[in-house]
């Protein structure tokens, strides 16, 4: 059986208040859409079909091959939004879940449960209720004495007495395709604000005597409709828990869940703990055993095992395992920092491989370098890797100890065991366990290595 989601995204999301369409303003790290495309792969069979009309470049650049759109133009409410689809759909599928762009915290269990419904039910279609005290804005459910579904009165319509009702539209709905489309065409236009309603369905199949199923929800908090910007930030708090919640079930530690900051979508392996007021953004994947945080952010980074990350700034970065970063510490673009390198204060990498056991332990940066493995990069070392036009390369062999407050001017290359002396302003590459000391620097010594590494 072929099901197909039809998603309504072409309201102007005038409460926004924002120059940028309603259904892209995200919600951890994605947009809202993204949150119901992900639900609606659950219940669905077929590409979704969006709806799109206020912002339509914007939100189908955005889609990509997500999705098919369709253009609502212009937009006449939500019954002619679904209209929209039919071109597309017509014969070519057996159900149709239509729902609102603007309704991201719907579980995709929801909406295949939705779908279960309606494969059961002899009537045209079927949709989800929720109990609340708080309406929200939302749709009342009218039903007749023997229980049975009998129409969806919009809040501002309704009588004091429909007002008080407290079983509500949730905005999902599973139709049969063949009744859909013709119904479609009979939804009368509202006089008063000249738009169809999809809601003015149920009346139609009472009409025609046909059943339509309610499933009545249990979770009121996953029927959030985001029409506010307080709306959005209730519905960042409440996906922000659920992420949370299922990082803690799969064994991940948070010492305060509720300053914790992950993104959807980022992977963090078992026993790792994120301390407070730390964020994971992007396409962030983190292993097992680590300790991040507090006060870290991280972006779009790869984390191995047993790191300690504290205090730091991560971005587009690499760390293998057992590294320990921070506090203040900031990786950029392009940094790989290789297995037990440990890099403390106020130093930043960026496009550079700190190989295994490197230690910078103060007030560095390195840029476009290759670092050799168990280098001491002194404190105050500056790879001078920008000549006003070009990024220069820096390569530094193992075993090398940079004095503190080291100037290497690239392009430059330090042998294996190479030493500079506190101060030195390296200008010439230098030869493998030489001393070089000065500005500019110029060798006085070869020094033995071994000696050196024993301490
Ligand atoms: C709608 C329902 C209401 C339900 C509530 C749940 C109707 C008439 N009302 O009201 O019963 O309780 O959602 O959140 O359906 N849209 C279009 N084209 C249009 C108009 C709207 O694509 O011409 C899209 C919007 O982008 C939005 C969705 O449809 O994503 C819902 O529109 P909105 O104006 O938010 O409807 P509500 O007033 O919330
Ligand atoms: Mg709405």
């Amino acid at each position: 059986m072929k099901v197909t989601a039809v998603l309504l995204a072409a309201g102007q999301g005038t409460r926004m208040k924002s120059a940028l369409p309603k259904v892209l303003h995200p919600l951890c790290g994605k947009p809202m859409v993204w949150h119901v495309l992900e639900a609606l792969k659950q219940a669905a069979t077929e590409t979704p079909v969006v709806v799109i009309g206020h912002g339509a470049d914007e939100v189908k650049k955005y889609l990509g091959d997500s999705a098919a759109c369709v253009l609502q133009e212009p937009q006449l409410g939500t019954g002619h939004a679904a209209m929209q689809a039919e071109s597309l759909l017509k014969h070519k599928t057996d159900l149709v879940i239509v729902t609102y762009a603007d309704m991201p915290l719907l579980r995709g269990e929801t909406f295949a449960r939705l779908v279960e419904t309606q494969r059961l039910n002899p009537g045209p279609f079927s949709l989800i209720t929720v109990f609340a005290d708080d309406p929200h804005g939302f749709g009342r459910i009218l039903r007749n004495a023997d229980g049975t579904v009998s129409a969806i009165v919009e809040e501002y319509v309704a009588t004091p007495e429909q007002q008080k009702i407290k079983e509500l539209n949730v905005g999902a709905y599973c139709f049969n395709a063949d009744w859909l489309w013709d119904a479609l065409h009979r939804i009368p236009k509202n006089e008063k604000k000249g738009e169809y309603y999809l809601t003015d369905v149920v009346e139609l199949a009472v009409k025609d005597n046909l059943p339509v199923q309610a499933v009545v929800h249990d979770d009121f908090s996953e029927t959030i409709g985001i029409n506010t910007r307080v709306h959005l930030a209730e519905a960042e708090a409440a996906m922000r828990m659920r992420i949370n919640r299922e990082h803690m079930l799969n064994g991940v530690s948070m010492t305060d869940p509720a300053s914790t900051y992950i993104d959807a979508g980022v992977k963090i392996g078992k026993d790792t703990t994120i301390m407070p007021n730390t964020y994971l953004h992007g396409a962030t994947e983190i292993g097992e055993g680590n300790v991040i945080g507090p006060n870290t952010i991280i972006r779009d980074s790869k984390i191995g095992n047993h790191c300690k990350v504290l205090a730091s700034v991560l971005e587009g970065a690499t760390l293998e395992d057992d590294v320990d970063m921070g506090p203040f510490a900031r990786l950029r673009k392009g940094a790989h920092l290789k297995s037990h390198v440990h890099m403390g204060n106020f130093g930043e990498v960026k496009d550079s491989t700190l190989e295994e056991g490197v230690k910078m332990g103060h007030f560095s940066y390195i840029g476009n370098a290759k670092i050799g493995a168990n280098t001491n990069i002194g404190a105050g070392t500056v790879t001078a890797n920008y000549d006003g036009e070009n990024k220069l390369p820096t390569e530094i062999g193992e075993d090398v100890f940079i004095g503190v407050d080291t100037m290497l001017v690239a392009p430059l290359k330090l042998g294996d065991g190479a030493r500079t002396g506190a101060g030195a302003i390296v200008t010439k590459n230098v030869a493998e366990d030489t001393l070089v000391v000065g500005m500019p620097a110029r060798p006085i010594k070869k020094v033995e290595r071994r000696k050196m590494k024993a301490k």
